[in-house]
């Protein structure tokens, strides 16, 4: 392979932790790459990373369609680290064997370890490991001058690497933070094994590489940009105005589905951040074409559908453009196929925009994940109020909203939703809550109210705690916060009678309700 950059290449064999061992990587100062296992040898070389990760994954190499890698990978010389099914993998492919376990050994576990590890160098002191095990098949023999680092509590290999200790092995997960001593285990791999150097920062620097790149990248071309008021496309747009200036234009589509006074405090922050916003009031629009529609799936397609055609009239307004800027972030990217193969997800924020588009993308944010961006906005001056938002999801509160959509009912679910956030922030549980909202559920129950009958509709508290919303658990909210809140529903939203908590994690239940 040609020269190597400063960077760890991970291939994923459909693990449920890749992600999360790209973003240690990078936490380590060190940037990081996602390609699938399957990906052209080609790319995986034109990568030239000084080391790479096969990652965990759900099936057996024994299987005969199981994932693997090119021998090519095995034998490059370039340091290499197998963690969970990739330890099975680089046992299996260089002549070791893999055997189903009489049972799968799963959740916390203990590693004893030997101090010739070289993968253990960091903690050459510990004897045994704390450690997370996530599998059912194990390495039953070894392939040839590789030697048993580390053993499960019921005797199998934990761990093992080459005589010269450019491959190595781990079947249980550094990645996870219920291994205690995995960030000293990657560090070890990235630094020491690999030799790579701790130069990946988002501040100041990257933002003005970035800018530069932007400036020669669209040259003399106008930008155009859709605002949703979220994060990812904010911060994008006040990189690109930065490189282009008044060649941006951006246009910020106002549903009618936003929170309490969103539209007007987002408009307030483009104004304050200098952007050249164009604000198009959509809200009867939407209701209108709405109206009668209580299926999710319904109102999710209407919704994206006619804020493509609004989006599209008013970039015709504004005479067309030679980019379109798109907030698409790494998971997007991850998602899609890597950028390759699929353009409708990493379209995804404009929902799906035409196959003849003229316009050329720009994505300025495709290799950063979600804390990332948010690091590189306060870089920009982003004021961390805006950037440490819970996330919103783009058909706003039609999804929070069950049943028909209605202004009345829009309008009551906006006002139970900001006091559920005012009480969480007087409680300064903000920051601590990955996502809390209301939702708004068209089941009326009898109340009483200041000894008037009332008879409204059920608000839901929904507050959880994720890392990348794949999963999700609820936090127990203090009962002080709940009951504050629930008397000042009742008492402020005459619409709403009743106030429940949803205590359901995802799995089986997803965050948002539709
Ligand atoms: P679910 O409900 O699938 O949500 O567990 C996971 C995360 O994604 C957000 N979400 C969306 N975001 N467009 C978005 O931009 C959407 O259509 C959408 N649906 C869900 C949701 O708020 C949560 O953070």
């Amino acid at each position: 392979m040609k020269n190597k950059d400063n960077k760890i290449l991970i291939l994923d064999c459909g693990s449920q932790y890749t992600q999360l061992i790209a973003r240690r990587v990078r936490e380590l100062g060190v940037f990081s790459e996602i390609l699938y296992w399957n990906s052209p040898l080609d790319k995986i070389i034109e990568s030239s990373p000084s080391g790479i990760i096969i990652s965990g994954g759900p099936r057996s190499v024994l299987d005969s369609d199981a994932p693997s890698v090119p021998m090519h990978v095995l034998d490059s010389n370039i340091p290499i680290l197998g963690i969970c099914y990739g330890m099975q993998l680089i046992a299996h492919q260089l002549g070791g064997k893999v055997g189903h376990g009489k049972s799968a050994e799963y959740g916390r576990a203990k590693v004893s370890i030997s101090s010739a590890g070289s993968l253990f160098e960091r903690i050459k002191d510990e004897k045994t490991l704390e450690v997370w095990m996530s599998h059912w098949d194990q390495v039953t023999e070894l392939p040839q001058s590789f030697s048993a680092t580390g053993w499960s509590e019921n005797g199998s290999i934990a761990s093992f690497e080459s005589s010269d200790g450019k491959i190595s092995a781990l079947q249980f997960h550094p990645e996870v933070v219920q291994t205690t001593k995995g960030i000293d285990i990657l560090s070890t791999f990235i630094f020491d094994i690999c030799g790579c150097t701790a130069d990946w920062t988002l501040g100041s620097k990257w933002v003005e590489r970035e800018i530069d790149k932007i400036k020669v990248k669209t040259g003399t071309g106008r930008v155009i940009c859709g605002l949703s008021g979220g994060v990812d496309s904010t911060v994008s747009a006040v990189l690109t105005s930065k490189a282009v200036g008044d060649k941006l234009y951006c246009i910020f589509v106002d549903h009618g589905l936003l929170r309490k006074n969103e539209a007007d405090q987002v408009m307030e922050t483009y104004r304050s951040l200098n952007l050249n916003v164009r604000r198009v009031n959509a809200e009867e629009r939407f209701l209108s074409a709405l109206a009668g529609v209580t299926d999710p799936e319904k109102k999710r397609k209407i919704i994206g559908e006619l804020f493509i055609r609004v989006f599209e009239e008013e970039a015709r307004r504004l005479g067309g453009s030679d980019w379109l800027l798109q907030g698409t972030i790494y998971p997007d990217v991850v998602e899609s196929g890597h950028g390759g193969g699929n353009l409708i997800k990493s379209h995804h924020n404009v929902g799906g925009l035409p196959d003849d588009m003229k316009m050329q993308l720009l994505e300025p944010l495709r290799d950063l994940f979600k804390d990332e961006v948010r690091k590189v906005g306060k870089a920009l001056g982003i004021e961390p109020h805006f950037l440490e938002r819970h996330p919103f999801p783009g058909p706003g509160l039609a999804v929070r909203c069950l049943g028909e959509l209605k202004k009345e009912r829009l309008d009551a679910l906006r006002e139970a939703d900001a006091i559920f956030i005012e009480e969480i922030r007087n409680f300064g549980l903000y920051n601590s809550i990955w996502q809390a909202f209301c939702a708004l559920l068209p089941v009326r129950s009898v109340g009483v109210v200041g000894d008037v009958r009332s008879y409204g509709e059920t608000a839901v508290l929904r507050a959880v705690s994720s890392l990348d919303a794949m999963t999700a658990e609820w936090v127990h909210l203090p009962y002080e916060l709940l009951e504050v809140v629930s008397r000042r529903i009742c008492n402020e939203v005459p619409d709403i009678s009743r106030v429940v908590l949803d205590i359901t994690g995802k799995p089986p239940a997803t965050i948002e309700w539709e």
